[in-house]
C-alpha cells in the first residue's frame, strides 16, 4: 500500500485505507492470558478486523533502561492476528515509565507555577525536551524493529492524544528550545522584537538568550505576539516529536501507515507538518463526554459538530476511540448511551467522514484511574447489547464499505476553520469574545437542524463545491486569501465575512488600513468606520470572571447601566439586539445596505452589507452572530444561494448527510432519538442497511434508527 497520500491534504480528501477498520483498542496487559483466545475468538465473531493496542506499555516494553521485552504482546497479537484480527501499534510515549522519570526528571512538563508534572498519572513528560525525544526515539526504533516483519502488525498510531491532557510547559528545556525555534524563525533580535512589539512595555530583548516564556499573569498579561509565537512553537514541537517516530517506523517498513489519534486539538497545527507527515488523521470520538464538558445542547449535536471541525482538517480520518459505553475517571462521568445509541453514533461518525472505527474499549479495566469507562465486554467477561451493538455495527459496514471508501461529506455551506493562528490569536486576545469556532457554531447549529449539508473549510482548500462561504471574524489574514474569496464569488459563491475580519497580520499586530483589509474592503465594498465592544445579547457581562485578572473581582458584581446597554439593528424588517461587538459601516458606491443599526448613536449607520461580484456575493456583517441573526440571516441568505435541505422538513433529532463520489451519493438518515419516527421526502434508492427500496418516499427509523439510501439520481 502506498503511503503518505500524494493529494494535498484537504476536506474533500477520503483516506485510502485499505478496507475500513473495524475493531476496538485493547488492552491484552490488564488481563490473564487465560482470556486471550477467548477474546480473539469474539472479536472475529464480532466482525472486527483490528485492534490497536500497547500506547500505555512502556514498562512491559522497557522494564529496564535499555533492556526490552515484547513477548506479552507478541503472544497477544499472534492469538489475535491467528483469528484475523490485525494490530495497529502505538508508541507508548504518553507514559515513559518510573525508571525514565526517575532516572532523568528534567523529561517533567514544569507548569506555570514552576511545579514538575508527577509521576503517576499521564502525558507528564514534556515532548520538547531532547532528553524524553532521545527516549522516544530510542523505543520507537527498538519497537519498529522488533515488529518490523510481524505479519499481523499493519500499522501505527504516534503516541495517543498528543497534548490532550496538557499542551504547556515551562521547563528549562522548552525555554531552551523555544530560544532556538525563535532564532531560526527571525534570525535577528531585532526582527523578534519589531514582531513582538517590543516598545510596548519595555518588552524588547538584546538577545535571544534573554528571551522568556510567556507567563499568565505575572504579574500582567504578556503581550500577544509572545503569546502567539509561543503556542506557534508548541506546535512546531509536538510535529517534530511525531515527525521522530514517523520517521523511525517508515523507515523500518513502508508498508505500514501510521495515523495519530486526536483529542483535544489543543497546540497541533493539524493543517501543517503534523498532519503531512501522516497517511491520515484520527479522531477519538467521546460525545457523551463533550456535552458533559461543554453544555452543548445534546450529544449528538455535539459529536457532529466536533467530527465536522475534525473534517475540516485533513478531509476524511478514522475514529480509533469511538464511545461505547458510560466512561469515567475519578473527576467526572458521562451518561450511558441507551440501546441501539451506540450503533447510531458509530454510523454518524461515518456519515460525517469516518473511514474506520474503533469502539473503545474491548473490556473495561479493573483497576487504575478509568475503571467505569466500559467497553464491549463487561467487567464479568460477558458480552451484552454493546457486544450485540458492536458485531450488528460492523457487519453492516462490512457489507457496504466499498461504497463508503472512496466518498467525501457533502458541504454546501462552508465555515471558514482549520486555521492555527486565527485560533490562537483569539486564545492569545480573547477579550471575552466568542472564539471564531463559537461564532460559526451558531451557523453550524441552523445548517444541522434544518439538514444543511454545513462544514468547516480552511480558505486555502478547494472551495469550488461550496455556494456559501462563512468567515467568521478572523482577524489574521493573508492577501492570498482575498483573491480566493475573490474567485469563488466571481464564479456564483456567496461570501459571508464577519466583523473584525482581516485587520491583523502574520504577527498578530492590528493592520495600519482601514479595516477590513488586505484587499477585502473592495471586495466587500465597505469600511468599517468605527467599533466597539458589547455584552452577549442574552446576559449582561463583557467577559466571563474566570477571564478576569486572578484575585481582581471579589465583590459582588452589581449590574451597571453600561453593562445594561444594548444596540439594536433591523434586518428585513426584524430588529434584534446585537452581540459581543458593534461595527459602523461605510459603504461604498454600489453596495446594498440590507441591515441598520437602529437605536443610540448608531441609528441609521449601515450595520450589514452585500455587494454583486461577478456571479455572486459579498455580504459584510459588521457583528458577531447571535441565534437571532441567523435564524433571519440565513433563510434568505441560504436560498438565494440555491442552498436546500437534504431533506425537506427534517423532524427533530434527525440527522442527515451525504457520503458522495462521482459515481455515488450515499444519504445517511439517523434518529438520535428513542422514539420511532417516519421521515419524509427521501428521495429514490435502495436502503443499503436492509437491501430494500424506498417506498412511498419515506423511510421508518426505530428508536435510534439508521438508514444509508443509495440515492438513485444525483442530487
Ligand atoms: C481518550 C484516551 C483514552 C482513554 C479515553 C477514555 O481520550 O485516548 O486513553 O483515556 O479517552 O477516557
Amino acid at each position: 500500500m502506498p503511503h503518505v497520500s500524494a493529494s494535498p491534504i484537504s476536506v474533500w480528501r477520503p483516506t485510502r485505507t485499505e478496507t475500513f477498520y473495524l475493531g476496538a483498542p485493547h488492552y491484552p496487559e490488564h488481563v490473564d492470558e487465560s482470556y486471550w483466545e477467548r477474546d480473539a475468538e469474539r472479536m472475529a465473531a464480532a466482525g472486527f478486523n483490528a485492534t490497536r493496542m500497547g500506547e500505555f506499555a512502556w514498562h512491559i516494553f522497557e522494564p529496564r533502561e535499555g533492556q526490552f521485552d515484547f513477548a506479552l504482546f507478541d503472544k497477544a497479537i499472534e492469538v489475535l492476528g491467528r483469528r484475523g484480527v490485525k494490530t495497529i501499534l502505538c508508541t507508548p510515549t504518553a507514559t515513559p515509565p518510573r525508571w525514565l522519570t526517575a532516572n532523568y526528571p528534567e523529561v517533567l512538563r514544569v507548569d506555570g507555577n514552576g511545579r514538575p508534572a508527577s509521576h503517576g498519572s499521564r502525558q507528564h513528560a514534556d515532548t520538547c525536551s531532547p532528553v524524553f525525544r532521545a527516549h522516544s526515539k530510542r523505543i520507537t526504533t527498538a519497537m519498529a524493529e522488533h515488529y518490523k516483519t510481524n505479519p499481523f502488525v499493519i500499522g501505527w498510531q504516534t503516541d495517543n492524544e498528543l497534548n490532550t491532557t496538557e499542551s504547556r510547559s515551562y521547563s528549562s528545556a522548552t525555554l531552551r528550545e523555544f530560544r532556538e525555534f525563535l532564532q531560526a524563525r527571525y534570525g535577528s533580535i531585532e526582527d523578534l522584537n519589531r514582531a513582538w512589539g517590543g516598545d510596548f512595555w519595555a518588552t524588547a530583548y538584546g538577545d535571544f538568550d534573554q528571551v522568556v516564556l510567556p507567563f499568565d499573569q505575572a504579574p500582567g498579561f504578556a503581550g500577544p505576539g509572545h503569546v502567539l509565537d509561543y503556542h506557534r512553537f508548541l506546535a512546531f514541537a509536538t510535529a517534530r516529536f511525531q515527525a521522530d517516530q514517523v520517521q523511525i517506523l517508515r523507515a523500518a517498513n513502508p508498508d505500514w501507515f501510521v495515523f495519530h489519534n486526536l483529542g483535544r486539538l489543543d497546540d497541533i497545527d493539524l493543517r501543517g507538518q503534523f498532519s503531512r507527515d501522516l497517511d491520515f488523521l484520527g479522531f477519538d470520538v467521546y460525545p457523551l463526554l463533550y456535552d458533559e464538558m461543554q453544555r452543548m445542547g445534546g450529544h449528538a449535536f455535539a459529536q457532529a459538530h466536533y467530527l465536522d471541525v475534525a473534517r475540516g482538517f485533513t478531509g476524511n480520518f478514522i475514529v480509533p476511540e469511538q464511545q461505547s459505553g458510560l466512561g469515567a475517571q475519578p473527576g467526572f462521568s458521562t451518561l450511558t448511551p441507551e440501546p441501539g445509541e451506540m450503533r447510531r453514533m458509530a454510523m454518524s461518525s461515518v456519515a460525517r467522514g469516518a473511514d474506520g472505527l474503533m469502539f473503545f474499549r474491548w473490556r473495561p479495566a479493573h483497576f487504575g484511574a478509568e475503571i467505569y469507562w466500559m467497553g464491549i465486554i463487561d467487567h464479568d467477561d460477558v458480552p451484552r447489547r454493546r457486544f450485540d451493538e458492536a458485531r450488528q455495527f460492523a457487519s453492516e459496514i462490512n457489507a457496504i464499505k466499498d461504497k463508503i471508501l472512496g466518498t467525501h461529506v457533502r458541504m454546501d455551506v462552508g465555515i471558514a476553520g482549520s486555521d492555527f493562528d486565527n485560533q490562537e490569536a483569539h486564545r492569545a486576545y480573547p477579550m471575552g469574545l466568542p472564539s471564531p469556532e463559537d461564532d460559526g457554531l451558531l451557523l453550524y447549529r441552523h445548517c444541522y437542524r434544518k439538514g444543511i449539508a454545513c462544514g468547516f473549510i480552511h480558505p486555502e482548500d478547494d472551495l469550488s463545491p461550496l455556494k456559501i462561504l462563512y468567515v467568521p471574524h478572523w482577524l489574521i489574514w493573508k492577501p492570498e486569501w482575498t483573491a480566493r474569496l475573490d474567485a469563488f464569488a466571481q464564479k456564483g459563491g456567496t461570501v459571508i465575512l464577519s466583523a473584525r475580519t482581516a485587520t491583523r497580520d502574520g504577527n498578530n499586530h492590528v493592520i495600519r488600513e482601514t479595516a477590513p483589509g488586505f484587499g477585502l474592503s473592495a471586495l466587500a465594498g465597505v469600511t468599517v468606520e468605527e467599533f466597539g465592544r458589547l455584552a452577549p445579547a442574552d446576559a449582561d457581562e463583557l467577559f466571563p470572571l474566570g477571564e478576569r485578572r486572578v484575585g481582581a473581582s471579589r465583590r459582588p458584581r452589581l449590574a451597571t447601566e453600561s453593562s445594561r446597554r444594548r444596540y439594536t439593528f433591523t434586518y428585513e424588517n426584524h430588529e434584534m439586539t446585537a452581540g459581543h461587538l458593534y461595527e459602523l459601516l461605510k459603504p461604498a458606491a454600489g453596495t446594498e445596505v440590507i441591515g441598520a443599526w437602529s437605536n443610540r448613536f448608531a441609528s441609521g449607520v449601515a450595520a450589514i452589507t452585500a455587494r454583486q461580484v461577478g456571479e455572486g456575493t459579498v455580504i459584510y456583517v459588521g457583528t458577531y452572530l447571535t441565534a437571532d441573526l441567523v435564524a433571519h440571516l440565513a433563510p434568505g441568505v441560504l436560498s438565494r444561494a440555491d442552498v436546500h435541505p437534504l431533506l425537506p422538513d427534517l423532524p427533530e433529532g434527525v440527522e442527515v448527510t451525504i457520503r458522495q463520489a462521482a459515481d455515488r451519493q450515499l444519504l445517511f438518515v439517523l434518529n438520535t432519538r428513542e422514539q420511532p419516527i417516519r421521515v419524509r421526502g427521501v428521495p429514490d434508492g435502495l436502503d443499503l442497511l436492509t437491501g430494500t427500496p424506498v417506498e412511498s418516499h419515506a423511510v421508518h427509523l426505530g428508536e435510534y434508527g439508521c438508514s444509508i439510501i443509495q440515492m438513485r439520481h444525483a442530487t
